[in-house]
């Protein structure tokens, strides 16, 4: 399903994707680019380039509402996960899932995925949702990330790791589509934090505290306090303590 254009250099893929999108590209275009010089990650924040690393977008249409989007997110982290661990032949890898975005080996970064959307004119439903995609191949350009190679007996191509990811995501968008959210939210979750994992959420107007409890099934974070009540957090920044 995947119609892939690889860039020498771009700004950014996300950038050159929506572009494409909002002019009417088709579902399943991939902008990858050997090099970002203005690569963008989640909370306006800027995603560092390294020699060798993974950036692409990918276009895909879901014909959902809103509220569904959060769900296609984890369904690409879910697909990424497996893909890594296929890519590096490791099946006893300490990746986790963390939500919302992030793929995690030993405690560090690897992965950071920013998804952002257009909606239809009515504003109810998505009209093209862009996953931009980064994965730390052969550098780690931040002190808390780590690159897939410090993983790897043997030399991992960027091409195949993108083609591993886009054949995961391609199977798992399917199931999405056939069956809904219910058996990627029980996968993702089996290789998430284990349930009461201590955790903080910042947001813009403060930081939560709770211990883990559960993702529901719009892919919310659910949280339990010490006084009992269940918090239901839709975006934020985790971090565990
Ligand atoms: C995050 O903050 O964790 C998300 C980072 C997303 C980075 C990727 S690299 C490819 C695509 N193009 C961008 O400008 N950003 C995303």
């Amino acid at each position: 399903m995947w119609s892939i254009k690889t860039f020498e250099a771009l700004g950014s893929t996300q950038d050159q994707l929506k572009s494409l999108a909002e002019d009417g590209a088709l579902e399943g275009l991939v902008i990858q680019a050997l090099s970002q010089t203005k690569g963008r990650g989640r909370h306006g924040r800027k995603w560092e380039e390294g020699a060798g690393n993974l950036y692409m977008s990918i276009l895909l249409r879901p014909e959902c509402e809103l509220a569904h989007i959060a769900q296609l997110s984890l369904t690409a982290s879910l697909a990424i996960a497996i893909a890594l661990k296929k890519s590096l032949n490791k099946h006893e890898l300490n990746l986790i899932v963390k939500w919302p975005n992030d793929i995690l080996i030993n405690n560090k970064k690897c992965v950071g995925i920013l998804p952002e959307s257009g909606l239809t004119p009515d504003n109810k439903k998505i009209q093209w949702l862009a996953l931009g995609i980064g994965v730390n191949i052969k550098s780690a350009p931040i002190e808390t990330s780590c690159a897939l190679s410090q993983y790897s007996g043997k030399n991992i191509s960027t091409e195949s790791v993108r083609d591993d990811i886009l054949g995961e995501l391609e199977s798992d968008y399917r199931l999405w589509k056939s069956e809904g959210f219910q058996n990627i939210r029980k996968k993702w979750l089996s290789l998430s934090y284990p349930k009461g994992s201590r955790m903080q959420v910042k947001q813009a107007h403060g930081t939560i505290e709770g211990n883990f409890e559960t993702i529901d099934e719009y892919a919310n974070l659910i949280l339990q306090t010490k006084e009992g009540e269940r918090l239901k957090i839709s975006s934020g920044e985790l971090l565990l303590v």
